[in-house]
């Protein structure tokens, strides 16, 4: 048992947007430490029921702590989503990202302020640890990855650096020898930001291959939610936002077919129905509260067909590190959404 704590971000927010029938059966696909888990439990008649998801082992120990029957803990990948029924959930919650006992335990290797294992595993269980991948990884997707997924502007000084640094035969092991050598490549950083900031988020989101599962998790929503399903989905940076921001509009805008452009619209799979950001005293008593964006939409009565997702965004020449067999690096409601 450790003594890391998360307080849930958005929680009375999002569990509202969530749960329009007690007794429906909801996902919660990031149960973290089960903040939002425990308060849907309780908007639940008892004939609800809550499927969680995580990869984290940690979070699925501390499931095992919640006794009812109502709830089924899955240690999975969220884009495991897509195994359950069709048209069988009236809700889905993502809360995109690490907790904060993930971020605090500097044995998970996320940490640039504290000294660890360069992991930054979300299942330490398997795949490939951060410290494996830049010891064997090509420079070029090294930058590729930090580029894309840091939106770093030094990328490629950090890369050289790295290879540099593997080449005298002590390859990064430790959280805060990659934390000194990135501060050493970049040259300018924002008032406030720690110069590896970026870095060490675009290589966690490689290493848990987290837009890819985004995006296959959205895509498998639209098979498992029923008509009039809420998806609510909490983001913390820009190109997760962008994602679940794009998939709503692709998804609640009616299509014209070009080839017949006077007919009826192709109909929506979704009704895109707010997005709200933490309030001010929320952000004052949690600072991680500060980036988050929430997303939320309806599921339509209209059947949805297989569709391919979109695989741009993504850097093209890395491979995948945790067994994903695919190439890659890798408001208010009812008001405007944008
Ligand atoms: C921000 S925390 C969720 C916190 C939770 N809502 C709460 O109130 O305690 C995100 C959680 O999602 C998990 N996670 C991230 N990506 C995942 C994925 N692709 N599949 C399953 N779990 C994932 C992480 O391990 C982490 O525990």
């Amino acid at each position: 048992m450790n003594t890391w704590s998360h307080t849930t971000v958005l929680l009375n927010e999002a569990v509202e947007a969530l749960v329009s029938d007690p007794q429906g059966c909801y996902v919660d696909a990031t149960f973290g430490r089960g903040g939002h888990a425990r308060r849907i439990l309780r908007q639940l008649a008892p004939a609800g029921r809550l499927i969680a998801f995580d990869k984290d082992p940690e979070a699925v120990a501390e499931a095992a702590r919640i006794a009812d029957p109502r709830l089924e803990m899955r240690h999975r990948g969220f884009a495991a989503l897509g195994e359950l029924p069709p048209a069988s959930v009236a809700g889905v919650l993502l809360d995109l990202g690490i907790s904060s006992p993930q971020i605090d335990n500097p044995e998970r290797g996320f940490s640039f302020r504290a000294d660890g294992p360069l992991d930054m595993r979300m299942d330490p269980s398997r795949g490939q640890s951060a410290a494996d991948w830049l010891a064997a990884a090509s420079q070029q997707q090294i930058a590729e990855v930090i580029r894309d997924y840091g939106e770093e502007r030094f990328a490629v000084a950090i890369a050289k650096a790295i290879v540099a640094r593997r080449q005298t035969g002590h390859p990064l092991a430790r959280t805060l020898e990659f934390a000194e050598l990135v501060a050493g490549a970049v040259r300018t950083r924002e008032p406030g930001q720690h110069p590896a900031t970026r870095t060490f988020q675009a290589v966690r989101i490689f290493i848990n291959a987290e837009l890819e599962e985004l995006r296959q998790a959205l895509e498998a929503s639209l098979h498992v939610l029923q008509p009039a399903g809420r998806l609510v989905v909490i983001s913390f940076h820009s190109l997760e936002d962008r994602i679940a921001k794009q998939f709503i509009a692709r998804h609640a805008r009616a299509v014209v077919d070009r080839r017949a452009p006077f007919a009826e619209p192709a109909p929506t799979l979704l009704r895109a129905l707010a997005r709200v950001r933490p309030s001010d005293a929320e952000v004052a008593a949690n600072p991680r509260a500060r980036s988050a964006i929430m997303r939320v939409a309806e599921r339509t009565e209209v059947a949805a067909r297989v569709s391919p997702e979109p695989t741009s965004g993504r850097p093209k020449s890395a491979s995948a590190p945790s067994g994903g067999s695919a190439a890659r690096a890798a408001t208010k409601r009812g008001g405007p959404v944008s």
